[in-house]
């Protein structure tokens, strides 16, 4: 019999609460304390409140067990089967229904998406999860999934199809913007906050289940990848999100991995999944072309086909009666959703009421977030901020400036009431200011245009993609999709040139899913903010940053290379695609490469200095626990906050290795002037590699580590080193 599922969710939530404490120790760097107070200690991760609430680790297991046996015991084989589908292709009143039985007391699912807001009549945008990532903010994160999480019962729903988690392999992926991150560390993280979050109200779905990071060949692609690289790279993360996060359910890829469909792939879903971590949620497919059987998809694993069902309908009670799937199946399958819908209280629904979506207070989350997602990639000269008091007048150019750029219109598309270009942002922020707004929303210049730009104090040129270059792939309007290439349109290029050469204060603002090349142009203008898809708020923020109300504090989530061939290369019209475990910095750490603006860099208008490393304990067992500790200060006159990065280097040994990988980093906030001691903890059992020879098991990495800690994988400020031995 199943073991009951609270205790079981509880434990593993146990298992990431950090118990041990370290002492905070001096803070070692030749200050004495009677001249400077003691720096306030921050912890970088507070697990358990950021676990509080999720509803996962709130049931009671032995109660749902039972009532999922008396249910189970009364339902004939065909009510289990209508568990297992979809009602049908188009969703109603915005949601997808799955199974449900009103005699039976049974409720449906109503599931909609998606990760960047919920995508039914209006609703709150968020800036997308790629732009988030960019906040290395888990609890800020945690506050979104919340928020979105009650905004979706608030449309009725009760699954909430959020967070993609696939790692980002490359920055042309289509749909880069809807994930975190290139890291698994980074993204396990980021994707615990919101699942935490989201299931204060409803149940999250991780998806895309597994290695799905190609759009263009999606429904077909075979994506082969050894077994150290699948468990290091593609799935840790995922990994969390069952053990930590108790996420209620899992989507199934479209893609294939190691030549079977993510829906048929009994060694993911059933040996991995359910077995390995120990998921007691439930699997449902992708939509409409992410179920590939009856007989294969129900035994390797998969729960539910979506949205209706071709598959797991009548041909399944079929199956099961000419005894091609066992019942004991169906009935494995049906426990996990009736248990899911118990443990998450969808026999009775709360209704939050209209007036929390769109509200005011998650309005100010979206504008919070935007802020804090910005990235100051370059300012040469402190040509930002720009002093509204000190300037005569600001020129902003360029089509994107008037258009508030939500996003991928696919399945991530969301509608809120109203949202803000750079021009509104800008407009409302210097309300009463006596600098004068050169609106020229245009791409192309006429000599006018150019003269107004020559006589500006500063030009602001916003250029980047829309839903048009990528996003998920909308065959019927020819939309989105992967990229062609990771540079910006021809016409967005000429255009920051020719603004350039009119303005020595060209302020270049990137809308983009991920990383964009920008060589051609980046050395010709003195600043460049990286400001994603920043959601309905956008333009608020935006304007905060550009002005100086807002410290930009987002550091980027993936790499930004001089040239795209310097990434690994992006098949994404080949149906056979192996994937090796380095992409992003670990590929340009491997090669020796230098990148345009690192993973984890993002610049701030004042300055931090790092000091005071501690690394203890020096030698670590297995079962311990590393704890990192350093001293921050705000240098420079403006208060800030910094992202503090923490990477290891791996002993040489017998595995292939990173030439260092995040394993954990830090937001401190700091007034001009003022320290903290920084505390990151690492428990030793992440410092171990995959060994598929043997019946694939976790095993120490064990040797000499070196510890960097730094602002961002190639600002490196502090080092250190400890050894993991062998606890035997
Ligand atoms: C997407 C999923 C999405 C689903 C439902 C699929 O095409 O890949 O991410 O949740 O549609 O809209």
């Amino acid at each position: 019999m199943s073991a009951p599922l609270a205790r079981v969710w509880a434990l593993l939530a146990a298992c990431s609460l950090l118990g041990a404490t370290a002492s905070c120790g001096d803070d070692g760097d030749g200050t004495t304390g009677a001249q400077t107070p003691e720096p306030e200690l921050v912890e970088a991760f507070d697990d358990e409140a950021l676990a509080s609430g999720n509803k996962a680790f709130a049931c009671d297991a032995f109660a749902v067990e039972a009532q999922v046996d008396e249910t189970l015991a009364m339902m004939s084989l065909e009510q289990k089967v209508a568990e297992m589908h979809g009602l049908q292709l188009a969703p109603v009143d915005d949601l997808y229904y799955a199974g449900g039985d009103e005699a039976l007391g049974v409720p449906p699912l109503k599931m909609v998406d998606g990760p960047r807001g919920v995508r039914a009549g209006n609703a709150t945008a968020f800036p997308v999860a790629m732009a988030r990532g960019a906040t290395w903010d888990p609890a800020l994160e945690k506050r979104v999934g919340a928020a979105m999480g009650l905004e979706t019962l608030a449309k009725g729903g009760n699954v909430l199809l959020a967070p993609c988690m696939n790692v980002l392999r490359h920055p042309g992926w289509g749909r880069a913007q809807e994930t975190y991150s290139e890291d698994p560390f980074h993204m396990g993280a980021l994707a615990l906050g919101f699942i935490h979050g989201a299931q204060q109200h409803v149940i999250a779905s991780a998806k895309h289940f597994a290695a799905n990071s190609i759009e263009d060949t999606r429904f077909d692609v075979n994506v082969t990848i050894d077994a150290r690289t699948l468990h290091e790279v593609y799935l840790p993360h995922f990994r969390r999100a069952v053990r930590e996060g108790g996420v209620g359910s899992v989507m199934s890829a479209y893609n294939q991995v190691n030549g079977a469909y993510c829906d048929e792939n009994a060694p993911l879903l059933t040996e991995i999944l359910k077995g390995d971590w120990g998921f007691r949620g439930f699997v449902e497919s992708d939509w409409v072309l992410g179920t590939h059987s009856t007989v294969d998809s129900a035994r390797a694993g998969l729960d539910i086909e979506m949205p209706q069902g071709l598959y797991f309908d009548d041909d399944l009670v079929g199956a099961v009666v000419d005894g091609d799937v066992d019942e004991e199946v169906i009935d494995a399958a049906v426990r996990r959703i009736l248990r899911t819908k118990l443990c998450f209280g969808l026999d009775a629904p709360v209704d939050p009421g209209p007036a929390v979506v769109e509200s005011a207070e998650h309005r100010a989350l979206a504008r919070e977030v935007a802020e804090k997602s910005i990235v100051l990639l370059k300012n040469d000269g402190e040509a930002l901020p720009l002093d509204a008091d000190a300037l005569g007048s600001v020129a902003i150019v360029g089509g994107l400036a008037a258009i508030a750029n939500l996003g991928d219109e696919g399945s991530s598309a969301v509608t809120p009431t109203t949202a803000a270009s750079p021009i509104d942002g800008l407009r409302a922020a210097l309300t009463g200011a006596a600098v004068e707004l050169r609106e020229l929303p245009r791409d192309q210049l006429d000599a006018p245009d150019l003269a107004a730009i020559a006589g500006a104090d500063a030009a602001i040129v916003v250029v980047g993609l829309t839903h048009e270059d990528e996003g998920e792939n909308l065959p019927q309007n020819d939309l989105g999709g992967d990229r062609d290439s990771l540079r910006l349109r021809p016409e967005h290029e000429q255009l920051i040139l020719a603004v350039a050469a009119q303005n020595p204060r060209t302020i270049v603002v990137v809308e983009a899913g991920a990383s964009v090349v920008v060589r051609p142009w980046a050395d010709e203008v003195a600043a460049i903010l990286m400001a994603w898809y920043p959601g309905m708020e956008g333009g608020h923020a935006l304007a905060g940053v550009l002005l100086g109300a807002v410290n930009p504090s987002g550091k980027l989530p993936v790499s930004v290379p001089r040239d795209e061939g310097h990434l690994p290369s992006f098949d994404h019209v080949g149906l056979e695609v192996a994937y090796g475990r380095f992409h992003g910095y670990t590929h340009l750490d491997r090669d020796g490469v230098e990148p345009e603006f690192a993973f984890g860099h993002g610049l701030s208008y004042t300055t931090f200095a790092y000091s005071a490393l501690d690394v203890t304990p020096a030698t670590l067992e297995p079962s311990g626990e590393l704890v990192v500790e350093l001293t921050i200060e705000n240098t420079g006159a403006r208060a800030g906050a910094e992202i503090v990065q923490l990477y290891l280097r791996a002993p040489d040994g017998a595995v292939e290795q990173p030439v260092r990988a995040l394993s954990g980093f830090g937001r401190v906030e700091l007034e001009p002037g003022a320290r903290a001691r920084l505390r990151m903890r690492v428990p030793a059992s992440q410092l171990a590699h995959y060994d598929a020879s043997g019946a694939g098991a976790w095993t120490p990495t064990v040797g000499v580590y070196g510890v960097d800690v730094g602002a961002s994988s190639r600002d490196l400020r502090l080092a250190g080193e400890f050894e993991l031995i062998d606890g035997g």
